[in-house]
């Protein structure tokens, strides 16, 4: 059930669009603060708020690679998979991140501290390789960053 904050939250975005489905991605992003990830019954509530067919909301939701379908950890890696990134050292990114982590892309580790997710460019292509962790961009990496990086988020 949307939360009465989370529905004025949603109202309060409605004048920057010409319609209130135009607020359709915000709406969701806003929805996903509460667990971190949009369920089917979140889906459901905010097309119903914003009165359009739950299919087409479920579209937007599944399209937009920031809106989580699934249950993820408190920390979503997103690592840049796109042509910039490969020829910089994706690879040797992935790889490290899988070994340190213990989980694949797509997966989420044990401790439910993070989940790694691929994503197809980060607009970050002048400091590839790149990853996001939660909000933060991270550019230029290099293995051996990745420890420290990883230990700024508990
Ligand atoms: S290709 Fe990796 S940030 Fe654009």
């Amino acid at each position: 059930m949307l939360t009465i904050d989370e529905q004025q939250e949603i109202e309060a975005q409605y004048p920057r669009y010409a319609t209130k489905q135009g607020a359709s991605v915000e709406a969701l992003k806003i929805v996903q603060r509460r667990c971190g990830w949009v369920s089917d019954e979140d889906v459901k509530e905010v097309a119903a708020f914003l009165d359009m067919p739950y299919e087409e909301l479920e579209g937007v939701a599944t399209f937009y690679n920031l809106v989580f379908r699934r249950p993820v950890g408190r920390h979503t890696i997103l690592i840049c998979d796109n042509v910039s990134c490969w020829i910089t050292g994706y690879r040797a990114i992935r790889d490290a991140l899988i070994t340190r982590l213990g989980a694949e892309l797509g997966e989420t580790t044990a401790d439910k501290r993070f989940t790694l997710l691929p994503i197809p460019c980060l607009g970050a292509c002048d400091h590839a390789p790149a990853m996001m962790v939660g909000l933060d961009l991270h550019g230029d990496l290099q293995v051996d960053q990745i420890d420290v990086i990883l230990q700024k988020y508990e």
